[in-house]
């Protein structure tokens, strides 16, 4: 089995020295590399920029990228061949609609930036999901969570969505833990306790194969 992950933020560049990103850590997604090459899962690992390392295990290639387009690149080059995709980037839905060629200098008392919307990876990618390929996507969502997070599972053609409480103390962007909820096609709902991201790292990859991994037995 090889599957396709994506992980951590996007970088936007603005000028040679500026970029608009976001605080994903890429902890999750790489945690997700490591339980699936524990299970003898082959991953194409591509992560925007993150302080962590690759992880060693042969069974891991990862790509580095910086922007959403490099990782739609990225992912679309590999994604025909996987057996299955997991989205756990936090990509940037903007990018400035312009790169500075020079440093942008301090004039106005106020800077104005329009930006233009980026690709979404999971929902393009969706399209071209045939029969026996799966997709699982993670959704972050602040009101009617559940009602949002079952909308994006059927906009993106996902099979299960996993969605990250940010009502939780320690559970999100930066942290050790986490505590989510997985929804599927079906609207069934499974609740996680708050756990250490590793651990649930691995239980996520058991529910994933579980579902989906007979089908490649
Ligand atoms: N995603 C993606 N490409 C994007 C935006 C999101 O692949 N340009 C993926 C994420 O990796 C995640 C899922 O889509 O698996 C949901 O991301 P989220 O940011 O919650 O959804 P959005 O479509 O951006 O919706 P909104 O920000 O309006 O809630």
């Amino acid at each position: 089995m090889h599957v396709l992950l994506t992980a951590g933020p996007t970088y936007e560049p603005l000028d040679p020295v500026r970029f608009l990103g976001n605080r994903s850590t890429g902890k999750m997604g790489y945690a997700l590399a490591a339980a699936f090459a524990e299970s003898q899962v082959e991953v194409t690992l591509i992560s925007g920029p993150v302080h962590l390392p690759p992880p060693a295990s042969p069974l891991v290639r990862t790509v580095l990228v910086e922007t959403a387009q490099q990782m739609y690149e990225a992912a679309a080059a590999i994604a025909p061949l996987t057996d299955g995709w997991v989205f756990a980037a936090a990509v940037a839905d903007y990018r400035p609609a312009t790169i500075a060629a020079e440093k942008i200098k301090k004039e106005g008392a106020t800077l104005t930036l329009e930006l233009v919307k980026n690709v979404d990876i999971a929902a393009t990618l969706g399209q071209t999901k045939r029969a026996e390929q799966f997709a699982v996507g993670f959704a972050l969502e602040t009101t009617n969570e559940l009602a949002h997070a079952q909308a994006k599972l059927h906009r993106k053609n996902f099979d299960l969505v996993v969605l990250n409480s940010l009502r939780d103390a320690g559970a999100g962007f930066g942290h050790d833990t986490n505590k989510v909820s997985v929804l599927d096609r079906t609207g069934q709902v499974l609740d996680f306790e708050l756990q250490a991201k590793t651990e649930l790292a691995r239980v996520l990859v058991r529910l994933i194969l579980t579902r989906f991994s007979a089908a490649y037995a």
